[in-house]
This record gives structure tokens, C-alpha cells and sequence, in this order.
């Protein structure tokens, strides 16, 4: 069983608040468990209650909500357990995802409802979920902690890819989302990421592609590697900006 322990002494994710969509499968699943080995306080959310109560039992410390954040009403009783659970928030991360199209299909063959799946999944959940945690997150900034909101992007936002049009669309508006969340956001101390994590094995790739060949492609922890690097990256620019602003002052 993985413990929610530091396996790396002074660093920045050491009681980092963290909170993952989709956490009980691919790259979201693979977050959990780089965030616990870093030392990170992580919640997560998924929608079927099995798969919520399985990652639980697996990881000691980690805090399993149920919720689906296609769903408007589900996103304050989502955002209220989060802050709950880990007593503020200081990194947001949007994974959940939905391909729309199973198997992917041509924009004509594709359903007005389909379409509208992708939307709510990957656009209007993570919209509604960072505003409804932006106090959380901006109070995270004002603290010296820092503060980080990542989307996870994919190659499908910027090349158009026949076949992937609910998919694609719905990822290329939560890439640009993101960076005019940036634009607005950065000023007050939470920046905020669009990262493609490139081809992985995964649920999600084998229903978007099942004759793909999993060992040609990347795996999640990788993945979750290279995102939790590029997070503490910033968290480690952001403090030290601040500890060099009070220097100054
Ligand atoms: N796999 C790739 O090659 C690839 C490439 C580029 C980008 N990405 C992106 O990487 C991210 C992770 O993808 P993945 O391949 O790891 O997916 P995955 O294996 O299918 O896992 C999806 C996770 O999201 C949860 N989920 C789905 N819909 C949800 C909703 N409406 N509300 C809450 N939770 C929900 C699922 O659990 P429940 O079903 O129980 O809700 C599961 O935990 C996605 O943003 C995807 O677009 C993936």
C-alpha cells in the first residue's frame, strides 16, 4: 500500500493541497499516486463510487469524492468537500475527460448530445470547478503557499484530427480557456497550465484507439512525472519571487 508520505525532504509539494478530477483511472490515477509520493495532501474525483472506494483503500491519506463534473449541481458539493478535506486548496488539477464519440465518429455522424457530453466534461466542468475554488486558491496565493491550476490538454486542441471533432473541440476551447484564465489569473498569484500529456496507455486511448500498440505508447506515470515537475517548478519560482519581494521591501 503507497503511504501519503515525503519520499523527497524539502520539497514543494511537502503538505501541498492538492485536488485531481478523474483520479481513479490513466493519467489521473497515476497523479494520485506521484502526488502521494511527493508528499502532497491529495483529494480526487471520479464518478462511480467503486472505483472512488478501490483508490481509497489502495493509498493511505488520500481523500475520495464522489462527483461528476459534467454535472452542474455537482460541482459546489464537490468544491465545499475538497476545501474540506484538505483545508484549503492549493493545486487544481482538471483531468476528467470525455471522448464524446465511443467509438470517435465523424462530425456528421456525431449526436448534438454527444457533443454537449464533451462540453459539459471537458470545458464547463472545469470552468465551473476553478471558479468555484478560485477563493480557495487565490487565499493559497495570498499566503505565500502558491497557488496552480493545471488543465490537461491533448494534441487533438490544436491539429484537426478527422474523427476526434466533439473531442478535439471541446479540448481545443479548454486550451485557450485556459490561457485567458492565465491572462486574468496570474496577476493574482495563480497561474494556470495547459499541458498535453502526449499518447499514453490508457482506458481512454484503447477506446479512442484499441489496434494502437500500448508498448509504443507512453505511460501515465511518466506523464504524471512530468506534470508534477513542471508544477513544482512553478511553485518553487513562485516562493522564491516572494521571498525576494519581502528582501526588497
Ligand atoms: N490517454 C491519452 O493518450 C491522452 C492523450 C492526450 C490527452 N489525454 C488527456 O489526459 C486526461 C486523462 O485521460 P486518461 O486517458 O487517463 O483517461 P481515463 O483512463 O479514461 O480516466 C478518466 C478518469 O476520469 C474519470 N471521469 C470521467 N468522466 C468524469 C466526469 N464527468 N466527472 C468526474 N470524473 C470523470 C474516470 O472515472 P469515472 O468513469 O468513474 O468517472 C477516470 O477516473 C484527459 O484529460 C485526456 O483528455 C489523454
Amino acid at each position: 500500500m503507497l503511504q501519503s508520505r515525503d519520499y523527497y525532504p524539502e520539497n514543494e509539494f511537502h503538505g501541498l493541497r492538492v485536488a485531481i478530477t478523474g483520479g481513479t483511472s490513466g493519467l489521473g490515477l497515476a497523479l494520485v499516486r506521484e502526488m502521494l509520493g511527493r508528499g502532497a495532501q491529495v483529494a480526487f474525483v471520479a464518478r462511480r463510487r467503486e472505483g472512488v472506494d478501490r483508490v481509497v483503500r489502495e493509498h493511505a491519506g488520500v481523500h475520495g469524492i464522489v462527483g461528476d463534473v459534467s454535472k452542474k449541481d455537482d460541482i459546489h458539493p464537490i468544491a465545499v468537500q475538497i476545501v474540506g478535506l484538505l483545508g484549503g486548496l492549493d493545486v487544481l488539477i482538471n483531468n476528467a475527460s470525455d471522448l464524446g464519440t465511443a467509438p470517435l465518429a465523424l462530425l456528421a455522424d456525431t449526436e448534438c448530445e454527444e457533443l454537449e457530453r464533451a462540453l459539459a466534461t471537458n470545458v464547463l466542468g472545469p470552468f465551473r470547478l476553478t471558479k468555484a475554488l478560485l477563493g480557495a486558491l487565490a487565499s493559497s496565493a495570498r499566503e505565500g503557499r502558491g497557488a496552480v491550476v493545471l488543465n490537461v490538454s491533448s494534441d487533438a486542441a490544436i491539429n484537426p484530427y478527422p474523427r476526434w471533432g466533439a473531442y478535439g473541440a471541446s479540448k481545443a476551447a479548454l486550451h485557450h480557456m485556459s490561457r485567458i484564465w492565465s491572462e486574468e489569473l496570474t496577476s493574482a498569484g495563480i497561474p494556470v497550465l495547459s499541458l498535453d500529456p502526449g499518447d499514453m496507455d490508457t482506458p481512454l486511448h484503447a477506446i479512442a484507439v484499441p489496434d494502437a500498440d500500448p508498448a509504443e505508447l507512453k505511460r501515465p506515470e511518466t506523464a504524471a512525472r512530468e506534470f508534477a515537475d513542471a508544477i513544482g517548478k512553478l511553485l518553487a519560482f513562485m516562493r522564491s519571487e516572494r521571498t525576494l519581494q519581502k528582501v526588497v521591501q
